[in-house]
């Protein structure tokens, strides 16, 4: 990556004023760092006006692509009304709430909040108000963002027999681990056995439909569901990142399995300020403000709640998704994605596989579908870097190591140019590990 002078430029002040360069957990290394200037459809420019594919997506908020025209028209006409209101109502979070409450199974209800941090956090404040128990069961290496809770077990350098699961940052007080517990993903007997020891302890599982890159099988789900049932624990789905991408509704559609709770995010927030919890009222009821005083009352606030840019974003990303065959069509494009980069890994020789559940895709350096977090790291994670890097290098944004996604702005041309790049990728990485 070469004659990059506003790059270097911006990246010299981000030196100085952001710890790591960087926005959050990522800081790209020097030779394929840059700086976003402009996004359209599936394709961004850098403030050096080089192009990339992109496969980010907004960690997968984009799933119609950047400035669709809709989104954007809607956007701006709130904007022009109004960027925000608090305490009172506005229209288009009314409207955008009651198109949720139609559209998403386990919504009877739903509260708004800005990230989909504050929506997993929320819903385990609400599933531990609810059952007056205190410990959440989650899946390793499953990530639930950025609080304490979550925190727990997202990247365990070691799989833990540890119940409590791993602390995945400093800062996080010691009495936290108490009031969380950790699985292996996929594995219903496990579940049943922690469940039998300590079912009592437990408000809730909470769960990602697909975990990063992993499938749930529907039969894990379904255990869940039962185990739940039985043991009166709640069942928490994470849709942050397949709310709306594996299917309009979310991945309770898809799998046929209805949760107590479930946190959206990404998808519904257009890229905006906005999330929510979508769940049975009976549960979300505690948070309604006329309870304030109550014991059970359950405190739910943010500056941002109910954005309405977001809410007019993302109701007119949420017409766009209504309109017959829209994934159908996205999924059916993944699918004939992965098939071709597959065949280019093959002609490499390459012990890889192109990965996808719906429009999440990932190259992962190993030789069947993963089924755990230990699946995902008995893989070779470096060379599935090395390789991302390579792509990154000559034109496709994905972060090295982590799954991307398509969106529906993806067309032809990106499969052919990335069919190229990944072969020039390919060559690249085999030349480095042909030794001299
Ligand atoms: C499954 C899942 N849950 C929660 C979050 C946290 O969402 P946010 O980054 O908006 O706080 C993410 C973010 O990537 C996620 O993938």
């Amino acid at each position: 990556m070469q004659n990059t002078p506003r790059n270097d430029e911006l990246y010299e002040i981000a030196e100085r004023v952001l710890p790591g360069a960087g926005l959050g957990g990522y800081a790209l290394p020097r030779d394929i760092r840059f700086v976003f200037a402009e996004g359209s459809g599936a394709r961004i420019r850098d403030v050096d006006g080089r192009e990339f594919i992109d496969y980010v997506g907004g960690a997968g908020a984009l799933i119609l692509g950047h400035s669709h025209p809709a989104v954007v028209c809607a956007a701006q006409a709130q904007i022009a009304r109004g960027m925000h209101m608090f305490g009172t109502l506005n229209e288009v979070a009314i409207q955008l709430a009651e198109r949720l409450v139609r559209d998403i199974p386990c919504a009877e209800k739903i509260v708004y909040a800005t990230t989909g941090s504050e929506a997993t956090a929320y819903c385990m404040r609400l599933a531990r108000a609810a059952t007056g128990r205190d410990v959440i069961l989650k899946f390793e290496g499953a990530y639930h963002g950025n609080h304490d809770y979550a925190l727990t077990s997202t990247f365990p350098k070691t799989l833990g027999d540890d119940p409590q699961g791993h602390d995945d940052t400093a800062g996080r007080p010691a009495g936290t681990r108490s009031t969380m517990a950790v699985a292996p993903y996929n594995d219903s007997a496990a579940v049943e056995r922690l469940v039998k020891a300590r079912g009592h302890e437990l408000a809730a599982i909470i769960v990602e439909p697909v975990q990063r890159i992993i499938p749930a099988q529907a039969a894990f789900l379904q255990s869940l569901r039962r185990i739940c049932d039985e043991n009166g624990i709640l069942l928490i789905f994470d849709e942050v990142v397949t709310g709306f991408r594996l299917a309009y509704g979310g991945a309770q559609v898809h799998y046929g399995v209805t949760p107590d709770l479930a946190s959206f995010g990404k998808v519904i927030g257009a890229g905006g300020p906005l999330s929510c919890v979508a769940g049975r009222a009976d549960i979300l009821d505690l948070s309604d403000p006329r309870r304030k005083g109550e014991p059970n009352y359950v405190y739910f606030n943010g500056t941002l709640h109910g954005n309405p840019v977001a809410a007019a974003a993302t109701l007119a990303m949420l017409d766009a998704l209504k309109e017959p065959g829209v994934y159908d069509r996205l999924n059916t494009y993944s699918e004939r994605v992965c098939g071709e980069l597959q065949s280019v890994l093959d002609r490499h020789d390459l012990a890889a596989r192109a990965q996808n559940t719906g429009s999440l895709w990932q190259i992962l350096f190993m030789e069947q579908t993963p089924r755990s977090h230990a699946d995902m790291m008995a893989g070779d994670a470096a060379a599935g870097r090395r390789l991302d890097a390579e792509c990154m290098k000559r034109g496709i944004y994905a972060l090295p190591g982590v799954r991307r996604f398509f969106s529906t702005a993806h067309g032809e041309a990106e499969l052919e140019d990335t069919v190229r790049i990944l072969d020039a990728a390919c060559r690249a990485l085999t030349a480095e590990s042909v030794p001299a």
